[in-house]
């Protein structure tokens, strides 16, 4: 376990980045008043929704509520952990994290001397192809170019069984490394061995260009599994990566359409002819994860297969992956290769221009997924109608609200005619939204006002009052002015950064959001405002409370007192006229 980043730690980093900075290296960003703007990252649109706070250190989209920290920025649009964001901002200021509670045995907190072994190997690769005369001429069959070559870092491992423990595995702490790395592999009697040997190996970079692991393919498909690829390690889970997602990035700094391809030699071969807008899985389906990093690259996604069943069966799971993610704007799409072709072997047929008319021509998602689950039921009898009713409701049900969703629903009503089952279905099934949660409490508006400038906390006064509110929230207010007040010059980044851990977490971001763009001198107002209402709802609650004992004839003198006061200070409410 890598130990516990302190919260002490989390404030300096946020006290020390800008997060205009951050994002602005990554979306170029125009100033806009106070705030700076720009078309958001995370979602496709013309025109700019997304708001970058300088004062509040804060990120906001109107318009697909995105929103949160210089971290939950780097998260989000680099898709890393909480940690690793961490990492890469304290690295970007010069700071080292620190971390709390880490036991010695423990894997290191700090990858870097991993990372710098792959590196290594990869590069020791590189310089083994050109000595090795059969993997050349391989590479020349398959119509490699060098340009190509180097940008995916081609490389070859020769036979032997310790080319790369000889080379790179020169101390304890180095083999170490290499074994974590997962490049040595070791036999029943503990002797290491060079996991790839005699293959042709593709480095996989992850989304920062660094290399996570390996792919390597033999020459002649009698040697073995076809392709070995790295195990999982520390650096590498096959579930989120993509091969040549930083190819993808690099070649395009604004991305429309991705198109995942089965293979790493489809990919390849799509970059060399002119369309570097292909990705693959690691030889295994297309996960959700994998779903959100590609509609976090592009709007649209076009999923590619080979014709044939296993193709097939594959791009359902690709289907069923997407449905959650189809927020609107986000659009999947489906192409069949004719059998016996893949991407490879069409892009050298029919070029650049071919390929592209058949990305042009990938059927809608929404046309694969009403003909799929139709194309064994008769349309024409009520009962085929039924089953397809049937089959599609709770799939259509995971599609995100919005819409695409509705436009699927009413697609489904037309084709099966089955409408008051689907109408009463969904509705039922979603929770029920009570009125408390529609209407913004007195107490939530105080939380969000109250992050949109931690400092006024310090005008408040104590004990707070409202804490005899019974209401939810009011703890949580309570501990936001003390850690606010026990931090002058906090900002609300760094305020609501504090509860990362916290269940509350999300609720807070979404709370900042809500006053993420306003007058500073308007919002304090409103907090002292809301505030103030509080403060009198206390007072009702107790002179509620009071009536209520005295209907019961349980009031002791001190409460007769307390309620004659309270009934004098205000007009009694209507219920508790006599
Ligand atoms: P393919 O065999 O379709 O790959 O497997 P390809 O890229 O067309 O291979 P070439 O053209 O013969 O060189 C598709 C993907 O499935 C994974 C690999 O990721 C491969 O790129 N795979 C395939 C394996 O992991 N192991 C295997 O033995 C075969
Ligand atoms: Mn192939």
């Amino acid at each position: 376990m890598r130990g516990r980043i302190p919260d002490s730690f989390i404030d300096e980093l946020l006290a020390r980045v800008d997060i205009v900075d951050v994002i602005e290296r990554r979306v170029p960003l125009k100033k806009a008043g106070r705030e700076w703007t720009a078309c958001c990252p995370f979602h496709n649109e013309r025109t700019p929704s997304f708001y970058v706070s300088p004062a509040k250190q804060f990120f906001h989209c109107f318009g697909c509520s995105a929103h949160g920290s210089a971290i939950k920025f780097l998260m989000d649009y680099e898709r890393l952990e909480f940690p690793d964001a961490v990492e890469e901002l304290a690295q970007s200021v010069g700071l080292k994290v620190p971390y709390e509670g880490a036991r010695d045995n423990a894997p290191r907190e700090d990858k870097t001397d991993l990372y710098a072994v792959l590196d290594a190997t990869a590069r020791w690769y590189e310089n083994e192809l050109p000595k090795s005369t059969e993997a050349k001429a391989y590479c020349s069959k398959r119509g490699l170019d060098a340009a190509t070559m180097a940008r995916f870092r081609i490389g070859w491992a020769p036979a032997g069984f310790d080319g790369v423990i000889r080379s790179l595995g020169t101390s304890d702490r180095r083999m170490q490394l290499l074994t974590e790395a997962g490049m040595v592999a070791s036999n029943e009697r503990g002797n290491k061995y060079d996991r790839f040997r005699e293959r042709l190996m593709f480095p996989i970079l992850d989304r920062r260009g660094r290399v996570i692991a390996f792919g390597g393919r033999v020459l002649q498909s009698e040697q073995g599994p076809k392709y070995l690829n790295s195990p999982e390690t520390p650096l590498f889970h096959k579930g989120r990566e993509l091969f040549a997602l930083w190819q993808v990035k690099q070649a395009n700094s604004n991305l429309a359409r991705i198109v995942v391809v089965e293979g790493y030699m489809d990919v390849i071969a799509l970059h060399q002819a002119g369309l570097p807008i292909a990705v693959a899985t690691l030889g295994t389906a297309t996960t959700p994860d994998h779903t959100e990093v590609l509609f976090r690259a592009a709007a649209d996604v076009v999923f590619c297969f080979d014709g044939d069943r296993a193709g097939r069966s594959a791009a359902w799971k690709a289907l069923e992956s997407a449905l959650p993610r189809l927020r609107d704007g986000r659009q999947a799409y489906f192409l069949f290769l004719p059998d016996g072709e893949d991407p490879d072997t069409l892009v050298r047929k029919e070029g650049k221009d071919g390929f592209e008319k058949r990305l042009r021509e990938a059927t809608p998602l929404s046309e694969y997924f009403f003909n799929e689950l139709s194309h064994d039921v008769d349309m024409a009898s009520l009962d085929g109608r039924a089953r397809l009713a049937e089959r599609a409701r709770p799939l259509i049900a995971r599609l995100p609200d919005g819409a695409f969703r509705d436009l699927m629903a009413q697609e489904l009503e037309k084709r099966s005619g089955a409408r008051a089952v689907l109408e009463a279905e969904p509705a039922a099934r979603r929770p029920v939204q009570r009125p408390v949660a529609v209407q913004r409490s007195l107490v939530r508006s105080a939380i969000s006002l109250l992050l949109a400038q931690p400092g006024i906390a310090d005008q408040v006064e104590r004990p707070y009052g409202f804490l005899r509110l019974n209401k939810p929230g009011v703890e949580l207010l309570a501990e936001l002015l003390d850690t606010a007040r026990a931090r002058p010059g906090i900002n609300p980044a760094m305020l609501v950064e504090h509860f990362a851990e916290r269940e509350e977490y999300a609720a807070l971001q979404k709370l900042m959001a809500a006053t993420a763009v306003g007058e500073p001198e308007t919002q304090r107002l409103e907090f002292f405002d809301a505030l103030a209402r509080m403060q009198q709802q206390v007072i009702d609650q107790r002179r509620d409370e009071l009536v209520a004992k005295s209907r019961n004839g349980t009031l002791d003198n001190a409460e007769k007192t307390e309620l004659r006061e309270l009934l004098a200070a205000r007009a009694p409410a209507p219920t508790a006229a006599p």
